[in-house]
């Protein structure tokens, strides 16, 4: 059976009363990735920081492998690696004297950090940028940074809060080619992000969170196909096509309406394309569902505060 690395039970955090995150559980497995989606706001980060304990729990249960934060903090944050939400690097200093001074600050001694340094560097393809100072690296440089820093101290479990937000795609794949060879080599991952993509290709499991609750957990492709038909056929609504044409006597599609899109879902992808030709659809988009499908359905398209 696979080891349970975090264990959270009706975990909480409120700030002067506002509960951020509301009694959530959940458990994650050894050498899984392990995602947290939701919209801004939705409680992720506060998650990662209680995990990572720099931020007490209000309520409830919180274990990595047996510890809590309460009682082993300084023991947990050594296994841990932590990629923040927002890059914090030391903008005064170049890349290789950021990297040292994290290496002190996790107690690691010369004839170990050197060597370790040299090993990351070249993984993330940062070489030719040891001796430049921080402000002379693009975003994705940071990042990257960031996530080798991470990686010093050889930590058991990552916590990565939107590795790749803002990045450009061929940055954002070379990052989650990274993240999966080192999963493939047993380190533990803590996942949130906005791209739905980068979740359906990284995330074992996930949770889909809204106003500090789960809204619901399991595995990505799984639950599209519980939860979602197999299609959908996206249509822009106008002055003569209306949601409701497609609601009547159609038992095997289902519809919803965002403004003026409309999205029907079916198992039949010969029944959308019969459907689009029936109406003379022009500007229409018949696809699978998606992850990003189900969480919009969960949490809405619009935004709320
Ligand atoms: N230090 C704090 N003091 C007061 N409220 C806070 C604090 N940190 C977070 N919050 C509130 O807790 C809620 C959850 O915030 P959190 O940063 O966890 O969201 P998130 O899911 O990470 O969102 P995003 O996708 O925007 O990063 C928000 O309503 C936020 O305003
Ligand atoms: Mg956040």
């Amino acid at each position: 059976m696979a080891q349970i690395v975090i264990k959270a039970k009706n975990l909480s955090k409120s700030y002067n009363g506002f509960n951020s995150v509301n009694g959530i559980d959940f458990e994650v497995e050894s050498s899984q990735c392990f995602g947290f989606l939701g919209p801004n706001g939705a409680g992720k980060t506060t998650t990662m920081k209680m995990i990572y304990c720099l931020s007490p729990i209000t309520e409830g249960e919180l274990k990595i492998y047996d510890m809590t934060p309460e009682k082993c903090a300084a023991k947990i944050k050594s296994i841990i690696g932590v990629v923040p939400q927002d890059n914090n690097l030391d903008p005064q200093l170049t890349v290789g004297e950021n990297l040292v001074i994290y290496a002190r600050f996790f107690g690691l001694p010369p004839n170990l950090y050197k060597p370790r340094i040299k090993e990351l560097i070249s993984f993330m393809e940062l070489d030719k940028k040891m001796d430049s100072p921080i402000r002379e690296l693009s975003g994705g440089m940071k990042r990257r940074l960031v996530i080798l820093r991470a990686l010093l101290h050889n930590p058991r479990i990552l916590i990565l809060d939107e590795p790749t937000t803002g990045l450009d795609p061929q940055v954002r794949h070379l990052i989650w080619e990274k993240l999966r060879e080192l999963k493939s080599s047993g380190v533990t991952m803590l996942l949130t992000t906005h791209y739905l993509e980068e979740a359906s290709q990284l995330c074992d499991q996930l949770v889909i969170m809204d106003k500090g609750r789960i809204l619901m957990a399991g595995n990505p492709h799984k639950l599209v196909a519980e939860h979602l038909s197999k299609y959908v056929m996206e249509l822009s609504l106008n002055g003569n096509l209306c949601a409701d044409q497609f609601r009547f006597d159609r038992p095997k599609c289902y519809t919803e309406v965002y403004g003026s899109r409309c999205y029907v879902y079916s198992d039949s992808e010969q029944f959308l394309s019969l459907t689009a030709e029936e109406f003379n659809l022009e500007s229409k988009l018949i696809r699978n569902s998606t992850l990003e499908d189900l969480f919009l359905k969960l949490t809405g398209r619009g935004l709320s505060q």
